[in-house]
C-alpha cells in the first residue's frame, strides 16, 4: 500500500473510529482489515499473551472435503465447526480428537512420513481457555503459516491470509468467549503459478503453522506500532513515532523513555492516533563490533511497551556502503531458515542461535536471510549478536510478473517483512527479487516494488540478486536495467559450479556499468560432507573447496564489491536435488552438513574472512 493510499486509508480509519465514537460499540479489527499489513501488532513477545504452541489436532485433506460441498461450493458447515456425533444416526464423517497431531510451531513434511511431499490442505485444530476481561481487546498472532490460513474462531472465520513467511493478526475480541473456545485453521500450501513465490523453487515448500500462535490482549486503545529512525551519520537525531489502536486513540499523550540516555519524551497523538517525536542525543551506534542495544519504554495510560533498539545510519557512497559513516566490506554467509541437525523448518530460538553461532564462528559481520523474511527471534538473536541483515520477500525466478494480483501480493509480502522488522538496527538491505529474468514485465514490476519499499522504508538501503551478467571483451559485465534502480547489486554467480572449471575462476574479472556497490549475493558449489578425491571429482569436499578458493581469489579483483554472501551455511532439503547417493532430497551446497559437520570450505571461507580483518586482505 503507498503512502497516499495509507493516508487516504487512515483518513477513512480515522472516520470509521469517529463514527464508532457515536456507534459506541468496538468494532472487531478483523471487519477493518484482513490482516492488512498496515495493522500490525508490533511486538508481540512484550505483550501479555496465551501461547497456543504445543500439539493440535489435525485433518490431513487432500480434497478439501472440509471446506468445499461435493459441488465445491464454499461449506457453511465445514471442518471448522467441530461437529460431534450426539445422535446414533447422526452421519459426521470427520472427528479431530480422535485423528493425528502435529506439533505448534513445525512444518508437517519432516514431522510425518505421510506428509514428506504434501502439497494440500490440513485442517489444525485448539481447544483453549480464556479469563475475558471487560474493556480488554484480544488478538490471535500467528509468525507464520505457509501458505494461505484461513483462521475460524468459536465455529466463525475471523481472517484469511496468504503468504508463507510474515506474521499475522486478526481483532478477535467479539468472538472470544469467556472460558472454552476453539480455534480452526485451514492450512494450505499449494504451489500455484499465480503465487509468491510460484511454481519452481529450490527448497522445500514446508507447509503448516511454521511459526508461533498466541492470543494477545491488550487494553481497549492501546499502543500497536511504532518506530524509530536514526537519521544522520553521527547518529545524534532519532525521530519516530508511535500508533495507537482503538476508538478513543486521538490527542492523547504517549511518553517514550530511553533511561540510559535519560531521554523522556511526551507526545499527543493527531486525529488518527498517530504520534510522532524527535530528539538529539548523543548515542553509542549500532554496529557489528559493539551491537549496543538501549532500553527503550513506550507509556500511553496503563499500556506500557518495552523493546531494545539500536541506533546506526547506512548509505552508499559511489561503489561504497557506508555504516555510521564509515565503509564497511560485508563478510557474510547465506542461509535458509533449515533447522540445524534434523532438517524442516526452524522453530525456536535455540535453532536460531545454532546457525548464527556457526555463522559468527565463521568470522561473518552480516546474513543473507534468504529466499523469504525469517523468524522474528532469528532476526533479533542476530540484532544482539552484531550481524547486518539482508532481508528478502520470495518474488523468485519466475513469478507472474504481468498480473497486477501478483504484484500486490509482493506489495503485502513487502510490507508485512518491513512492518515487522522496521525497528530491527542490523538490517540494512530489503531484497525485492533473486534471479528474476531480465524482460520488460519484470523490470516493470520490480521497479513498482522497489518504489513501493521506499516508500514503506527510506532508511534502508534496496538490493535484488541478479544472474543476468553478461560476457564484454572478457569481462563479466553487469548491466541488467534493474541496476539503475538499486542501491546495491546482488549478483548470484557460480563459476566452476553451473559452468567453467573452478581452477579458471580466479582469473574471471568483473565490470559494473552502475557507479553503485555490488554485493556476491551466492556463489560455491555442492559437495557430499566426508567424501574425499582429488579436486576435479563432483561432489567432493575437494572439488568444493577449489571451487571456493579460485572464486575467492576472483573476489579480490573486483574493485567495487563491497561484500560476499556465499550459497549456504547449512545442507538443506529441496526436491530439486534427487540424485542417489549423494543429493538423496538435499542441495549439498552447504559448508556444513545437515547433520552439522563442517566441510573444508567452511575453513577457507573462514580463514579469508580473518584475512580480511587482519587486513591481509584488502577490500
Ligand atoms: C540459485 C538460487 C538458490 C539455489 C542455488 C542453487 O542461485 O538463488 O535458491 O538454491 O542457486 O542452485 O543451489
Amino acid at each position: 500500500m503507498t503512502v497516499y493510499l495509507k493516508k487516504q486509508f487512515l483518513k477513512s480509519a480515522a472516520f470509521f473510529c469517529f463514527f464508532l465514537l457515536f456507534n459506541s460499540s468496538i468494532k472487531s479489527q478483523s471487519t477493518l482489515n484482513q490482516s492488512d499489513p498496515f495493522y500490525y501488532l508490533q511486538n508481540v513477545e512484550n505483550r501479555s499473551s496465551i501461547s497456543l504452541d504445543g500439539r493440535w489436532d489435525i485433518i490431513v485433506d487432500p480434497l478439501e472435503t472440509g471446506f468445499y460441498s461435493y459441488r465445491f461450493q464454499e461449506r457453511k458447515d465445514g471442518f471448522f465447526i467441530n461437529q460431534q456425533m450426539k445422535e446414533p444416526d447422526e452421519l459426521v464423517e470427520y472427528n479431530f480428537e480422535k485423528g493425528p497431531k502435529l506439533s505448534v510451531p513445525g512444518d508437517w513434511n519432516t514431522q510425518s512420513e505421510k506428509l514428506y511431499y504434501y502439497e494440500n490442505t490440513v485442517w489444525y485444530k485448539k481447544d483453549f481457555t480464556l479469563n475475558k476481561k471487560q474493556g480488554k481487546r484480544y488478538f490471535i498472532h500467528f509468525g507464520a503459516v505457509n501458505y494461505q490460513a484461513i483462521v475460524y474462531v468459536n465455529k466463525k472465520k475471523v481472517g484469511v491470509h496468504e503468504g508463507g513467511y510474515t506474521s499475522f493478526d486478526f481483532d478477535v475480541t467479539d468472538f472470544v468467549t469467556n472460558d472454552k473456545n476453539l480455534v480452526v485453521v485451514k492450512v494450505e500450501n499449494k504451489r500455484k503459478a499465480d503465487r509468491i513465490p510460484t511454481l519452481n523453487i529450490d527448497w522445500w515448500n514446508y507447509g503448516g503453522i511454521t511459526r508461533s500462535v498466541s492470543i494477545i490482549e491488550t487494553n481497549e486503545t492501546f499502543i500497536y506500532d511504532y518506530s524509530f529512525i536514526t537519521n544522520n551519520k553521527n547518529g545524534e537525531i532519532v525521530n519516530g513515532w508511535v500508533q495507537l489502536n482503538g476508538i478513543n486513540s486521538a490527542n492523547k499523550e504517549v511518553t517514550i523513555t530511553i533511561p540510559e540516555i535519560t531521554l523522556l519524551q511526551k507526545t499527543k497523538t493527531d486525529k488518527t492516533g498517530k504520534a510522532t517525536f524527535s530528539f538529539q542525543k548523543n548515542l553509542t551506534l549500532w554496529s557489528p563490533e559493539n551491537p549496543k542495544l538501549y532500553e527503550v519504554k513506550l507509556k500511553y495510560d496503563e499500556d506500557e511497551i518495552t523493546d531494545k533498539i539500536g541506533f546506526r545510519t547506512i548509505a552508499v557512497n559511489g561503489n561504497d556502503i557506508l555504516l555510521n559513516g564509515k565503509s564497511i566490506f560485508l563478510r557474510g554467509i547465506s542461509i535458509h531458515e533449515e533447522a540445524p541437525f534434523k532438517s524442516g523448518r526452524v522453530t525456536n530460538a535455540d535453532e536460531c542461535r545454532v546457525l548464527l553461532n556457526w555463522a559468527k564462528e565463521m568470522g561473518c559481520n552480516f546474513i543473507r536471510l534468504a529466499h523469504y523474511p525469517h523468524s522474528s527471534a532469528m532476526i533479533k538473536i542476530a540484532e544482539e549478536m552484531g550481524l547486518l541483515v539482508w532481508s528478502e520477500i520470495p518474488v523468485y525466478w519466475t513469478v507472474q510478473f504481468e498480473n497486477p494480483a501478483v504484484l500486490q501480493l509482493a506489495y503485502n509480502q513487502l510490507d508485512e517483512m518491513i512492518t515487522r522488522d522496521k525497528n530491527r538496527a542490523n538490517i540494512i538491505l530489503w531484497s525485492v527479487a533473486n534471479e528474476t529474468p531480465n524482460n520488460e514485465n519484470r523490470v516493470t514490476f520490480l521497479t513498482k516494488l522497489i518504489a513501493h519499499a521506499r516508500n514503506a522504508d527510506n532508511s534502508r538501503l534496496i538490493t535484488a540478486a541478479l544472474d543476468t551478467q553478461t560476457e564484454e571483451d572478457g569481462f563479466k559485465t553487469i548491466k541488467d536495467p534493474l541496476g539503475q534502480y538499486l542501491d546495491v547489486i546482488g549478483v548470484n554467480s557460480y563459476c566452476g559450479w553451473y559452468g567453467g572449471k573452478p581452477n579458471d575462476c580466479k582469473n574471471m574479472r568483473w565490470k559494473n556499468t552502475y557507479t553503485k556497490p555490488m554485493i556476491m549475493s551466492e556463489m560455491g558449489g555442492g559437495a557430499l560432507q566426508g567424501l574425499h578425491g582429488k579436486e576435479n571429482e563432483r561432489w567432493t569436499e575437494e572439488y568444493q573447496d577449489a571451487v571456493y578458493k579460485n572464486n575467492l581469489e576472483m573476489l579480490t579483483h573486483i574493485p567495487f564489491l563491497r561484500g560476499v554472501s556465499p550459497w549456504i551455511l547449512t545442507d538443506f532439503l529441496s526436491p530439486r536435488r534427487p540424485l542417489p547417493e549423494i543429493q538423496n532430497d538435499y542441495n549439498r551446497k552447504g559448508l556444513i552438513s545437515n547433520r552439522g559437520i563442517k566441510k573444508k570450505s567452511f575453513y577457507t571461507l573462514q580463514n579469508f574472512y580473518e584475512k580480511i580483518v587482519l587486513g591481509e586482505i584488502k577490500f
